[in-house]
């Protein structure tokens, strides 16, 4: 049983398989918390308490001699003397916003209950249990329900948080973080993937200082520059080694991410939708669900912390129709063709594509709208371009089929172009603020999705295609972020909860056609990964990385995005060289090594390529589907950064089993003068012995992961790579 209660001394602990988070309910019905970390057995904490007030300054509670401001607190709230950042706000119907909740009551259940209209990991009842602690302020009529799952198999806790208003007046939600975590010292770093528009998810670390220090996004998208990820990891901590706690927001808006140092030295880090342009307005009777947030702890490193993610992601997010199982093979047309096709070319694509063993074409931007021949125009216009798609959508479709592929469509569903038969018909369906003029991004606005007749429509629309063209996929695009945030169906006092209704708008859109299509398969994209989050990922089990398809810059962006997603979450391709974004020329070989760490695929005029080239992706299909599983669903260990070692990189993924491991190792700039290429392997039994597919030499899984393996035995060229199998031989 993963969670316990101790009435006596009303002590809860939630224990995962090697990890313990402990909640104490003390005098004034106070919740604090009391640890969290590696696994301890149960034991009397009451020498943990902190009784001692530090002074003037620091008022006490009114019913006891305690100072909140010196107490860490599970769930902090606003204006009751604990002055570092509060988790809950509420301003109540007198005007004043002193938030005050003490314990009432608590349950535990097994499994794990679905949070309303969001997304969120999910667990049966032999996988999790469930704890849910109210807490209430009288003085409001506020019930605050803290909600924790503690997982059995992978060392994970998630949080909520939902308020309930069970007075007759309005109440105004300020802030209603998902969670708090205090942590006793600060003797911790700060890491964080921040990014840009082709170069995301790059891992910065930095040492935690007095103050605050935080990421957020107030673009109403996850967004290209801050993942909603944060780790605190001792100075110390390595790949394999030391303390690492993760925390992951399962959210697709924006969010606030913060580490606060107060002076008494503890570290305080909450994590939740960002207060700016954020008030819920909760009437009687109703009630808000704060999305999900994620905690990994591991005392064995960031590797460690990465693998717990990418399980639990894996198997708990994951939707259930796509887990443990393989995407297509894809050919994408985007840089092949960009926005120049037309139905014939498309099918000899597809000839090739499936002459070559790939399994999907998708159709990208570009088929829609009466003159979609650039990113001008006619977003929001779902019907078929029949200058380009003369047979139309349903013939196409029926060709691709016919060859014995699946088909895939490109779709931007939240928004419009001002040049659209959509916005001459509906100009107040964008999000938009009367008597001011739209800022266009990509020459493009965004639909109003806390409108229901817009996600209404956007469903039909989709509907139609899917059912029509039979499509077992679509692309789900999102190429520009929110500015004059308005909704012409909002009263003003709601218009604050514009940028929270507009993202359970998309999870509505999304869940509503998953129900209708169960099997079809989303990938996420957002100008490539500018919302590659967990709330993407329980839809969509397949984001597209990046729009920088460079194999070399790519070594960078998929290994940032490892230190939380998995690599079935990835999509990456094989595009054209020179690449389209940098310029730089790089081996078939390499680029397709580095494209099989994710959902493999390709995205070039399959029409152009040599026969050496046509025999290279039979190949590489052949090695996609011979070590797909491993790379997907086996534990990743990342051996060599590219951020530190700026020559080269390696990665090997190891089959829970410990059976077998692929090595890959990238050559990023050569040294020509390097004769130690010895890379230390990872994850493997030590006494276990492993056929290296390089030489057909056995090693022992000691000696490779002490010594390592040499790989100084050939010259390298500039993006040169290779990839090595190691099979248990018993
Ligand atoms: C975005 C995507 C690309 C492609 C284009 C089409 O940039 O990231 O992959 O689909 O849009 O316009």
């Amino acid at each position: 049983m993963p969670i316990s209660f101790d009435t006596k001394s009303r002590t809860f602990k939630l224990d995962t398989p090697n990890t313990s988070y402990i909640i104490e309910v003390i005098d004034g019905d106070y919740i604090v918390h009391r640890y969290y970390g590696a696994k301890i057995p149960d034991c009397d904490l009451s020498y943990m308490h902190y009784d001692r007030n530090p002074g003037s300054f620091f008022p006490n509670s009114p019913e006891t001699n305690i100072s909140l401001a010196t107490q860490q607190l599970e769930y902090p709230t606003h204006g009751i003397g604990d002055f570092r950042t509060s988790a809950l706000m509420i301003r109540g119907a007198d005007g004043t916003a002193t938030t005050d909740i003490r314990y009432t009551s608590h349950k535990i259940c097994k499994g794990k209950p679905r949070l309303s209209g969001l997304p969120s990991t999910y667990a049966d009842e032999n996988e999790a249990d469930t704890l849910e602690i109210t807490a209430v302020d009288k003085h409001t009529g506020a019930e605050v329900t803290l909600v924790y799952t503690a997982f059995a198999n992978h060392d994970a806790i998630t949080r909520s948080v939902r308020v309930k208003n069970t007075s007759d007046k309005v109440l105004e939600l300020e802030r209603v973080f998902s969670m708090a975590l205090d942590l006793p010292g600060h003797d911790y770093d700060f890491i964080h993937l921040w990014g840009h528009w082709a170069k995301e998810r790059t891992p910065e670390r930095s040492p935690l200082h007095h103050g605050k220090q935080s990421v957020e996004s107030v673009r109403v998208s996850s967004s290209h520059d801050h993942n909603p990820f944060v780790a605190l990891v001792s100075p110390e901590a390595t790949e394999e080694a030391g303390d690492a706690y993760g925390i992951n927001f399962v959210y697709s808006g924006n969010f606030l991410m913060e580490a606060e140092v107060d002076v008494f030295g503890g570290t305080r880090l909450i994590t939740g939708i960002n207060p700016t342009d954020f008030t819920w307005r909760l009437g009687k009777g109703e009630e808000f669900t704060a999305p999900e947030a994620v905690m990994v702890y591991s005392n064995k490193g960031i590797g460690e912390m990465s693998r717990i993610f990418h399980r639990l992601y894996t198997n708990n997010l994951c939707r259930k129709e796509w887990k443990g199982k393989k995407r297509p093979i894809l050919i994408n047309n985007w840089e092949g063709t960009y926005f120049d096709f037309d139905d014939e070319k498309l099918i000899s694509i597809a000839k090739d594509a499936k002459e070559l063993g790939l399994e999907m074409l998708v159709l990208d931007d570009g088929w829609f709208g009466e003159n979609r021949n650039d990113d001008t125009q006619g977003l929001g216009d779902w019907f078929v371009n029949e200058k380009k798609i003369r047979c139309g959508m349903k013939e196409l479709a029926r060709q691709i089929h016919a060859l014995g592929l699946k088909f895939g469509l490109w779709f931007e569903p939240e928004m419009i172009s001002p040049i659209s038969k959509l916005y001459d018909a509906h100009p107040d369906w964008c999000l938009h603020v009367k008597g001011r003029k739209c800022s266009p991004s990509r020459n493009q606005y965004v639909l109003d999705y806390s409108r229901a007749d817009v996600r209404d429509y956007i469903i039909d629309c989709m509907s139609s295609l899917i059912e029509e063209a039979e499509l077992e996929y679509i692309k789900w695009d999102f190429n520009r972020n929110m500015t004059e945030l308005g909704s012409a169906l909002l009263p003003p006092e709601n218009q604050k909860e514009l940028t929270h209704r507009y993202v359970l708008g998309l999870y509505d859109v999304m869940e509503r056609l998953l129900a209708k299509y169960p099997n079809l398969l989303i990938e996420g994209c957002s100008g490539g990964g500018g919302r590659f989050d967990a709330g993407i990922l329980y839809y969509a089990p397949q984001i597209w990385t990046s729009d920088d398809t460079d194999a070399i810059e790519r070594i960078d962006i998929q290994y940032g995005t490892s230190y939380v997603y998995p690599a079935s979450a990835m999509s990456a391709h094989l595009s054209a060289s020179p690449n389209h974004q940098t310029q730089r020329s790089t081996s078939f070989k390499t680029r397709g090594i580095v494209a099989m760490g994710g959902n493999f695929g390709y995205e070039l005029d399959l029409n152009k390529l040599t026969p050496d080239e046509r025999e290279a992706v039979k190949s590489q299909v052949a090695d996609y589907n011979k070590y797909q599983k491993l790379v997907q669903e086996g534990d990743l260990y990342r051996l060599v950064s590219p951020y530190k070692n700026r020559m080269y990189s390696a990665w090997s993924y190891v089959a829970a089993d410990k059976s077998e491991a692929l090595l890959t190792f990238a050559v990023m700039r050569r040294e020509i003068y390097d004769r130690y290429y010895f890379i230390k392997l990872a994850g493997l039994a030590p006494d276990k012995y492993y056929l290296s597919s390089e030489d057909g030499k056995v090693y022992s899984g000691a000696l490779l992961m002490n010594a390592g393996v040499n790989l100084a035995k050939r010259d390298y060229t500039d993006g040169d790579s290779l990839i090595i199998h190691f099979t248990e031989v018993k």
